[in-house]
């Protein structure tokens, strides 16, 4: 196939209302993608052949894309919608880059019903807009013919083109009913009132049989105009809002307001029978970096801020976990050296401060030094500890990397990214919290992750996502799932949670 030319041919899409999801296909030229994986505000779908894209769409003319899908003319790609979807607004465009002569037409259709047809488009046409009202339809499809009109002769056989959109209103993606027992990563995760969970950079405690998720409240913007929110669960999936159990309001004035309270994390120490929460706090624009610590008799708070230090070499602290291995023995993780090293700190018995006198290597060590790492999530199976951290691209998603190693303290040994297929490259436009054993299932795993929404942090999403571990393996896959379900783990079900021949996960 001739490549000399390409032509793109840009579409910006946005849905409102709830939402639009898997596709499925009969074209020859067309292919299935799931578009819940595009909910997201910067980030690159394929749809077609691959190309190489970054994550800065092209644009065209003055029309700035966010997020991009690439398909190759003529093709079809047909979208499930969920129920309740109701328009679709778009603007449809060539690229910039397109070849002077080429030209292609852009439609929707509804079954044998056209919704809609751009006229024939050419390079430097400005943006034409569209807007449907899909109540009535189960499924669209959107089309591509690049010899749409016999005047404009593609003049290579190749056209590419690409659907953009900023992905803000398929944020409103709700959990369809039908899976309202499922985990259904990247919808809106409502808790037992109905409203959004807001529990961002989070992480999970397990008391008794109840689990307890705290994170970020992002309902007020990025600044910590909020505080720490709660929620508790018995099954994973429906949570009890437990309010926010550290306000903002409760902490000293240079970490509220303009400052920030980040990724906290709770654990419970036998010795004191306390909760501690540990997180990242700061003041205005990242500029303290320090971890702070707030106490609580009861695991759903309320908690008390005790203070905020710099646990050793004095480095700042930015993003952080906590890490509570079998013998009692627990550690903070977190980004130090202005995020270029992650280090690991040995708290003392109390969990309360880290352990004393600070020596490398014997109470805290470095992993991965002038790797650029954020979001650490570390756990433990068998005699190996993994370590799953992202790279820093501030809100916008990068590749995962997973380090293991036999002690806390290291050494950390890279093993590269474990997640795997499309996406893979931007951990599914997730950034790690947290992953936790999955209950009732041996040498399984929950990634727990955030989509965040850099326009609108307090839309961001929540993506967990199973995963099984052999025993004394230092590799694992991580794949994407549109929805799943605890009770089918190690069934034969597949990415869409339906029964197959073959095993999820291996
Ligand atoms: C990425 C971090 O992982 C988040 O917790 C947050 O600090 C953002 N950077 C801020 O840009």
């Amino acid at each position: 196939m001739n490549r000399i030319h390409l032509t793109n041919l840009l579409a910006f899409v946005s849905c409102f209302g709830s939402t639009m999801l898997l596709p499925q296909a009969s074209h020859a030229n067309t292919q299935v993608m799931n578009l819940s994986a595009m909910d997201i505000k910067v980030g690159i779908q394929q749809w077609g052949e691959p190309q190489a894209h970054t994550s800065d769409a092209p644009s065209a003319s003055t029309l700035k894309f966010n997020t991009a899908v690439t398909t190759n003319a003529d093709s079809r790609l047909t979208i499930k919608l969920f129920k309740g979807t109701k328009t679709l607004t778009g603007r449809v465009a060539l690229d910039s880059r397109a070849s002077p002569e080429a030209a292609a037409l852009f439609s929707i259709w509804a079954g044998r019903v056209r919704l809609w047809a751009s006229p024939l488009m050419q390079r430097d046409d400005p943006p034409i807009p569209f807007t449907l009202n899909l109540s009535k339809y189960g499924e669209i499809t959107l089309k591509v013919d690049r010899q749409a009109g016999t005047a404009f002769k593609c003049p290579c056989d190749w056209l590419d083109t690409q659907f953009s959109y900023t992905g803000h209103e398929p944020l409103t993606v709700d959990k369809p009913s039908r899976w309202k027992n499922d985990f259904v990563p990247g919808a809106v995760w409502r808790d037992d009132k109905g409203a959004p969970i807001q529990a961002h950079g989070g992480g999970l405690l397990k008391v008794g049989s109840t689990w307890y998720w705290v994170g970020e409240d992002k309902s007020k913007g990025y600044n910590n105009f909020v505080g720490v929110h709660e929620y508790s669960s018995r099954d994973l999936v429906h949570w009890h809002d437990e309010g926010v159990v550290l306000p903002a309001g409760s902490l000293p004035s240079e970490f509220r307001s303009t400052g920030v309270c980040e990724r906290p994390k709770i654990v419970y120490n036998r010795l004191t029978k306390l909760f501690f929460m540990w997180m990242h706090l700061d003041a205005h624009r990242y500029s303290v970096a320090e971890a702070g610590l707030a106490i609580a008799p009861k695991p759903n708070g309320p908690y008390r801020y005790v203070a905020a230090i710099r646990p050793v070499n004095n480095s700042t602290f930015r993003d952080m976990n906590v890490f509570v291995d079998r013998d009692g023995a627990a550690y903070l993780i977190y980004a130090a050296e202005n995020n270029a090293t992650l280090y690991v700190v040995r708290l003392d018995r109390s969990y309360g401060a880290p352990r004393r006198p600070e020596v490398e290597g014997s109470t805290w060590a470095k992993i991965a030094p002038g790797g650029w790492h954020e979001a650490p999530a570390m756990w433990r199976y068998g005699s190996i500890y993994y370590l799953i951290a992202s790279h820093t691209s501030g809100w916008s998603p990068n590749a995962a990397s997973l380090y293991t190693a036999k002690s806390p303290l290291g050494p950390w040994v890279y093993q590269g990214n474990p997640f795997k297929g499309p996406d893979a490259d931007y951990t599914f436009y997730t950034q790690s919290t947290c992953v936790i054993p999955a209950p009732g299932h041996p040498g399984w795993f929950i990634y727990m992750g955030d989509r965040w929404n850099p326009g609108d942090l307090g839309n961001s999403r929540y993506v967990w996502l199973p995963f099984t571990i052999t025993k004394g393996s230092e590799h694992f896959t991580i794949k994407w799932q549109s929805h799943w379900n605890l009770n089918h783990l190690g069934k034969n079900v597949n990415a869409d949670g339906e029964r197959t021949k073959h095993a999820m996960g291996h």
